[in-house]
């Protein structure tokens, strides 16, 4: 065994997984644009304290960093949304409103790797910065999902569980309104699914003392809901001041009703479990999932409005998404989703010593108008190169004998139908374009 492995949590890609991560990249891309989005790109290394300041506390734990030789304290991107909001609020005011971008880039978290959890992975980001309406969370939410959709996922295979911020800090409020227990309680909540209950009690005590038992009880309530209907009486008998309740969940249902006309609100839950690991959300928010809910999270997104203003810029408001390549790569297999990625090459040149220097020329013409040809680098005999010629699954083969090359001939070969006709050079072009 080799002593040289690659570290943890770290892919190679050999070519069928590259094929299939083109695929999955074409995919968001093409998506993307026919929602007018427009592609970004950021740096891969930024100041570690551009993450330490915006992301919340799981990242910090999750940072990839380092000081650099100049003694600047570094992190790889473990997501990219504070260097876009960098990027968006120091030209804001040039820009037309609204900005429409994605970016499809790697990311690295230093997390215990686990399935569907990698220290390197790919993200597709789209965000919608500089407007604040409703429908505008639906316009990012309606991407994600057609995003999905475009693989050929359907309701039956995943589902958008949408939360909102808003709503859970109206409920924390009744019990704690110091910012940082209110930001420790979401915390809390966003790891109940994963954690023991034992340890978020003892988390919730720690917050809020002798408390710990009736936060744990109503947030348990809470996350039992599933309707409009639902969340209003809850927040009734809660007490919480019903003109903010019914605002919002006023715009909940405006916000259903977007989807719904989008036709999409059969990939819809609502579902209080939600609230975010990351510290910027200020809205609705959401996660998507395999519906079995056996594999982690595919997608997470929502309304940031206050980071762009907290990065010191004019205020701006910004909603987004991010996909990760990795659950979405496994459920695309799972389901038989990816089609015959690997191409093959359409022409294959079969040549002696004496006709190589005349083939060389016309494959070059080939390539040159975007044909694609292989042979075998030293010319074998000619039974060689055509089974070489059938390995790489060559529609045809070009047979440069040399009686025919004199004549500035070569005979071409449909590999499936087995017939050869004999053709000049300048026709070659035309007769492998059939
Ligand atoms: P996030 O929920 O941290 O959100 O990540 C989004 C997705 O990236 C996850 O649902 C998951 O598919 C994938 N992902 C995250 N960590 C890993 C990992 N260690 N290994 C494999 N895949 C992973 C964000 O990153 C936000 N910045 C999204 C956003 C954009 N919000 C607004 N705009």
């Amino acid at each position: 065994m080799s002593v040289f492995q690659s570290l943890p949590g770290f892919r190679e890609f050999y070519p069928e997984d590259c094929a299939l991560r083109n695929f999955i990249f074409n995919c968001f891309r093409r998506t993307a644009e026919t929602f007018g989005f427009e592609e970004y790109d950021a740096p891969i290394v930024e100041p570690t304290e551009l993450f330490t300041a915006k992301s919340g506390s799981e990242i910090i734990t999750q940072l990839f960093n380092f000081e650099d030789k100049g003694g600047r304290q570094i992190s790889l991107r473990p997501e990219l949304t504070p260097s876009l909001a960098r990027m968006v609020g120091s030209r804001a005011q040039s820009m037309k409103k609204p900005i429409k971008w994605f970016s499809v880039g790697e990311q690295f978290r230093y997390e215990r790797p686990q399935k569907g959890r990698l220290r390197s992975f790919y993200q597709f980001n789209a965000d919608l910065l500089g407007d604040d309406s409703i429908e505008a969370d639906a316009e990012i939410i309606a991407l994600a999902i057609q995003t999905l959709r475009n693989f050929g996922l359907t309701c039956n295979d995943f589902h958008l569980r949408l939360s909102d911020r808003q709503l859970w800090m109206l409920f924390i409020k009744q019990h704690t309104c110091d910012e940082n227990c209110m930001l420790a309680i979401l915390g809390i909540i966003d790891k109940l699914e994963r954690e023991e209950e034992a340890k978020s009690m003892e988390a919730l005590e720690k917050v809020c003392p002798s408390m710990g038992e009736k936060i744990l009880g109503d947030i348990k309530n809470l996350k039992s809901i599933h309707s409009l209907e639902g969340l209003r009486k809850f927040f009734e008998e809660f007490k919480v001041p019903s003109a903010a309740v019914n605002a919002r969940i006023e715009e909940f249902a405006q916000l259903l009703a977007r989807l719904d006309s989008f036709g999409l609100l059969d990939f819809v839950s609502i579902d209080f479990g939600i609230v975010r690991g990351l510290a910027y959300y200020t809205g609705f928010v959401f996660e998507i999932f395999e519906r079995s809910g056996q594999s982690r999270a595919l997608a997470g997104g929502g309304r940031y409005d206050d980071l762009i203003g907290k990065l010191g810029y004019a205020n701006l408001s910004a909603v987004g998404f991010a996909i990760g390549d990795v659950t979405l790569g496994k459920i695309l297999e799972e389901k038989n989703l990816t089609p015959k990625l690997l191409k093959s090459i359409h022409c294959f040149i079969v040549y002696t010593k004496k006709t190589a220097a005349v083939a060389m020329r016309e494959m070059m013409l080939l390539r040159e108008n975007s044909v694609g040809v292989d042979y075998c680098l030293a010319p074998a005999p000619f039974s060689r190169q055509l089974k070489a010629a059938t390995q790489a699954g060559a529609k045809y083969a070009i047979i440069f004998g040399e009686t025919e090359a004199d004549a500035s001939c070569a005979v071409v070969k449909n590999m499936a139908l087995r017939s050869e006709e004999l053709v000049e050079f300048p026709r070659i072009i035309e007769v492998i374009s059939q």
